[in-house]
């Protein structure tokens, strides 16, 4: 019999390090050691019946809450992207369906990564995906992005020309910020592409992954108990935010045009880019 003596603690990964300490090691951002998988790359993990049915669940629980509250954009996406319920998709196709429609590949990563892995593919027109669902015990809420958010979260999105653009240059930009322009950026994130609203003739309407991905933000965001801010790259950049609550403050653009208006601005005027 062949006895394993335990990794030394120096040796471990911040991920085993994390798990040790009862930290959820989805919560760790982790470096990328090598170059990920990328487009017809990324093989098709297997899945359990439960992931699968997993999916199913939280996809058809978004699309009953969606109509009316999704931005145009985003339920286009959607179409685009042939998501459906019936199954998993694979990062690969969507990958081959994004490089027809705005240019942008899907790589295929393992978890949360550290900022600056993020930010390179971002600047590459690359989105990092995960590719694991999460269990069914936290189907409600998931501290860590998992494959509905990344998926159905972000990459309807990605197929809207303007936004798609703009994504790009924020990965570009944040390669090139420090001190101060790190935590303003991080906001630019978080009131946009994470939590953003936009103005449509019937009202305002949702963008943001954050919320789409979540049953209780997507009820919440259009609520009263929301102020709505017409977007302001300035007042955006100096507006906090607590990631582990229901957002009470949300910005509202008037187009995507807007956004990549503004932020061309402010990155400029800031050195950025
Ligand atoms: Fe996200």
């Amino acid at each position: 019999m062949i006895e394993y003596s335990p990794t030394p603690k120096a040796e471990l990964s911040a991920y085993e390090k994390a798990a040790e300490e009862g930290i959820d090691p989805r919560c760790i951002p982790q470096h990328l050691i090598e170059i990920p998988p990328v487009g017809e790359e990324i093989p098709y993990p297997i899945y359990s019946n439960v992931d699968q049915e997993s999916w199913q669940i939280l996809f058809n629980r978004q699309m009953e809450l969606l109509p009316g509250r999704a931005g145009e954009a985003f339920l286009e996406g959607v179409q685009t992207l042939q998501l459906k319920n019936s199954q998993i998709p694979a990062l690969r196709k969507l990958s081959n369906i994004l490089e027809k429609t705005t240019n942008w590949k899907i790589a295929r990563i393992p978890g949360l990564l550290h900022e600056r892995d993020f930010f390179q593919l971002l600047a590459e027109r690359t989105f990092p995906s995960t590719d694991y669902i999460r269990g069914r015990h936290e189907i409600d809420y998931t501290p860590a992005p998992d494959l509905f958010h990344d998926i159905f979260g972000h990459m309807p999105m990605l197929t809207q020309p303007a936004f798609a653009d703009f994504y790009q240059m924020f990965g570009k930009a944040a390669l090139n910020a420090s001190g101060a322009h790190r935590p303003m950026l991080e906001r630019i994130h978080w009131f946009t592409v994470e939590f953003g609203l936009i103005k449509q003739a019937e009202g305002e309407r949702i963008f943001g992954a954050g919320i789409l991905s979540s049953k209780n933000e997507v009820i919440h965001a259009l609520s009263n108990e929301v102020t709505k801010i017409p977007f302001d790259i300035e007042t955006v950049t100096h507006q906090d935010y607590d990631v582990w609550h229901l957002q009470d403050v949300l910005f509202v653009l008037d187009s995507f045009e807007q956004l990549v208006d503004a932020f061309t601005g402010w990155t400029k005027k800031n050195g950025l880019l």
